[in-house]
């Protein structure tokens, strides 16, 4: 059975390195591979960038609402949509989820309205398992100024990535999700074990 899996974590915990190997181990064994991310290339994704970046200021309320309607169309989208491709078999890898607006727009605004929007819709799909890449915000940061993005998004500040990581585990404790917390801050390959064990294991 295809499964769906969602990457977690603060800005620069090494989701997107994580993805590429487990999708390359994943495809290595035969199986078909999707990998995808919101926010989405969608007009909703598009939308959200535009906040991210700071070019458009958007209140809390707006956010968690645009990221709602980005993952609905993640999920229902006729050709690209997550549903489709679990029926057509393929593996999903999703980097990031709804857990992404609980920690980050739901520290700004109300929590519980935020999670109910999100979890009792009927076209939002629970993952099989959710991978939480954990890493402290000061070596997040530092990975993140290390590398030559050039540029950096409105919560990329450690302070703030500090109240997302514990906003996390808050969330956490009130899902009844399948979620597997990993140590990040080890090296590439031994984070890569077991992430596939967990997989494996979903
Ligand atoms: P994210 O997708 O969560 O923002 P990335 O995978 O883009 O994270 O990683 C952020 C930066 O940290 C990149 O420059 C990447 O090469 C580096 N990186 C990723 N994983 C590790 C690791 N385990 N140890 C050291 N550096 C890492
Ligand atoms: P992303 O490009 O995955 O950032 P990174 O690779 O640095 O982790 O995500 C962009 C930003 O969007 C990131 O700062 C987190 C934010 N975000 C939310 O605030 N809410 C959400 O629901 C999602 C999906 C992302």
């Amino acid at each position: 059975m295809a499964k769906f899996i969602v990457f977690e974590g603060i800005d620069g915990s090494g989701k997107s390195t994580q993805i590429r190997a487990l999708a390359e181990r994943l495809r290595a064994e035969g199986r078909r591979v999707y990998v995808t991310a919101e926010p989405t290339e969608s007009v909703s994704g598009g939308m959200l960038r535009d906040a991210l970046s700071g070019v458009t200021k958007r209140s809390a309320c707006e956010l968690a609402s645009l990221f709602l309607l980005d993952r609905i169309n993640h999920n229902v989208n006729p050709v690209t949509g997550i549903k489709k491709l679990l029926d057509a078999d393929f593996d999903v890898i999703c980097d990031r989820y709804y857990y992404s607006t609980l920690a980050y727009q739901g520290s700004e605004t109300d929590f519980e309205w935020v999670r109910k929007m999100n979890v009792d819709c009927p076209e939002i799909r629970r993952p099989d398992v959710c991978i939480f890449l954990d890493i402290d915000p000061a070596v997040s940061m530092s990975r993140i100024n290390r590398s030559d993005r050039g540029f950096t998004e409105i919560y990329e500040k450690a302070e703030k990535l500090r109240e997302v990581r514990e906003k996390y585990f808050y969330t956490f404790e009130r899902l009844s999700d399948n979620i597997k917390v990993i140590d990040a801050a080890r090296d590439v390959k031994t984070i890569a074990e077991d992430v596939f064990r967990a997989v494996k294991e979903a």
